[in-house]
């Protein structure tokens, strides 16, 4: 499988947004993450669908916006609108996951479905068909800079076995150390938000590719 590069945003300076968003999109990452706060879901509250129109329109990168909010269902006609490519939510945060998943797909959109650390796989094994995505939170959700928790990494693999094709992507505590431990669990899409901003992104972008593991079957992010 392809091994793509997702970085979040969150962690950089709202100052320095669309500077930072140029510095990612001439590093040629595979996608531009967003998290979406609400401030209900997670204590934080960060931006929407406004936002991400500003970073479609001064991008050619690809965006996904990863809702961590309540009700996802009533944002996504405003994310499909701003020009989003993927729409991730929280199993966690809706009645109707396999409904929306569906709806996802019908407004034209890529989906994946997010579980929290606390969350077993198995509670989104019955939308496996459904999905483009599955988002494993290797944190709690709502911060950025914590430490990658191991047993996320057994609900990948676990995911991998059900799903050889899928997508699974990993989010939280993601650096050049942990990155080759979430592949090697069967993750191929890496989201990396604060160590982007403790180096240049350019060379926080060459070190994430240089830990992908070019021995792997897997094609080199
Ligand atoms: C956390 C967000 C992450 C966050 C990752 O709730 O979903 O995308 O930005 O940040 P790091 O890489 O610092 O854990
Ligand atoms: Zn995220």
């Amino acid at each position: 499988m392809r091994l793509e590069l997702a970085p979040s945003v969150l962690s950089f300076d709202p100052m320095y947004m669309g500077e930072k968003v140029k510095e990612l999109t001439e590093a040629k990452v595979d996608w531009i993450h967003l998290d979406v706060m609400d401030g209900q879901f997670v204590p934080p509250i960060t931006f929407g669908a406004q936002f991400a129109r500003s970073v479609v329109n001064l991008t050619s990168v690809s965006v996904e916006a990863h809702l961590m909010t309540l009700s996802p269902e009533k944002h996504l006609e405003e994310f499909a609108e701003a020009g989003v490519k993927r729409f991730i939510f929280h199993t966690e945060a809706t009645h109707h996951a396999h409904r929306l998943c569906q709806l996802v797909r019908s407004s034209g959109l890529e989906v994946g479905i997010a579980i929290n650390p606390g969350t077993s796989a198995k509670a989104i094994k019955p939308l496996l068909d459904v999905i483009d995505l599955a988002l494993v939170m290797t944190v709690n959700p709502g911060w950025g800079g914590q430490s990658l928790i191991d047993s996320c990494l057994d609900k990948v693999s676990e995911i991998r076995e059900w799903a050889p094709f899928l997508s699974i992507e990993v989010d939280g505590g993601i650096d050049d150390v942990s990155l080759p431990r979430a592949e090697a669990a069967g993750a191929n899409v890496f989201v990396s938000g604060s160590f982007l901003n403790d180096v240049s992104i350019l060379e926080g972008v060459k070190r994430l590719r240089q830990a992908c593991d070019s021995k792997s079957s897997q094609q080199s992010c």
